[in-house]
């Protein structure tokens, strides 16, 4: 009899989302799994398809607008479930109409707490970049830019240049780490730290909510089409303030730069991503160390190792 019952949680355990994973499944049915596993996350940070044609593998990049919209809804209606109360939704989104997919997450029961505007590249003129920052040479009158530039061939449209980050939360009041470190910056005149004197304490004020996140320029290759910097996932979640046994999901994982976010900021993660062509390129040498979560006993996730990927 014990044997059996033994038998019985061994093929339970067997079955169970393990942690530090990234799972080749459908996000939609995956997230009613983890809700049925009571597996509460308490971070969702992601970048959905934009729909506008990418050539995906085994995602069709090109629906029906209609269509497209109400899968983004299922995706939302689905995570209210598998999110923690206090829990934050970071959707990363691009394209000619973001607006559409924020009234879908509105509709789902979402309130939009931020709006942040991430910035690849940005061209400053001389005049105005100011004169104690230590940017400015006095004799050179060129403009200064700084990121990735990537040029649009088109006479009607300007070259894109930045998306947003939505930050959905299911009341609109979830507290953030604004001073955190990789989210806060410090004074440039330092005479504003006795000034402001809420956060005289220390040398650092809030970045607000537009982020210059360039790509990083040592990649060895780019297999992925739509990808966001590490550094863009990772900003989210020490924005939401990092906590002892956080759990962070990312339903769109593409080549796995959330799940990189997690393991530079040591906190667990899942991932889906239903291309198993995306996460070929991801090896599976190494063992990250993972802290139990509370999913299962003995939940030894198999971390990928992802630090070889970019030349970090
Ligand atoms: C914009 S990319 C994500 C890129 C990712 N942020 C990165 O940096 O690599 C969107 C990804 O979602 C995947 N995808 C589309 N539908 C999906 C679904 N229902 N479940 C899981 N993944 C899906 C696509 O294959 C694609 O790789």
């Amino acid at each position: 009899m014990i044997g059996e019952l033994e038998m019985a949680a061994t093929e339970i355990r067997k079955n169970m989302i393990k942690l530090n994973n990234i799972y080749n499944e459908d996000c939609i049915p995956f997230m009613q799994k983890m809700a049925e596993e009571n597996a509460l996350v308490d971070v969702i940070v992601t970048s959905p398809p934009y729909n506008i044609g990418k050539k995906y593998g085994t995602y069709n990049d090109n629906k029906e607008k209609g269509d497209y919209l109400d899968g983004l809804q299922e995706v939302a209606v689905k995570s209210l479930s598998i999110l923690k109360q206090d829990g934050s939704f970071f959707l990363n989104v691009g394209g000619r109409d973001p607006f559409s997919i924020v009234q879908r997450f509105k509709a789902a029961g979402y309130e939009l707490q931020n709006t942040i505007h991430w910035i690849k590249s940005i061209s400053i003129d001389p005049e105005d970049i100011g004169r104690n920052n230590g940017l400015r040479d006095i004799n050179n009158n060129d403009n200064i830019s700084i990121g990735h530039f990537k040029p649009f061939n088109s006479d009607r449209y300007l070259s894109d240049l930045q998306e947003y980050i939505f930050h959905f939360t299911k009341n609109g009041n979830v507290k953030i780490d604004k001073f955190a470190d990789g989210v806060g910056v410090t004074y440039q005149d330092k005479s504003n730290i006795k000034r402001w004197e809420r956060n005289a304490k220390r040398d650092r004020r809030d970045r607000g909510n537009v982020w210059l996140i360039p790509y990083p320029t040592i990649q060895k290759h780019r297999p992925h089409l739509a990808v966001f910097p590490v550094k863009l996932p990772q900003r989210c979640i020490e924005l939401h303030g990092i906590e002892p046994n956080m759990l962070v999901y990312d339903p769109f994982m593409g080549i796995g730069n959330t799940a990189l976010a997690c393991v530079r900021l040591g906190v667990n993660y899942i991932g889906t991503e239903i291309d198993a062509g995306q996460i070929s390129g991801l090896t599976s040498t190494t063992r990250q160390p993972i802290t139990e979560y509370g999913l299962t006993q003995s939940n030894i996730g198999h971390g990928r190792n992802l630090l070889g990927y970019f030349n970090l």
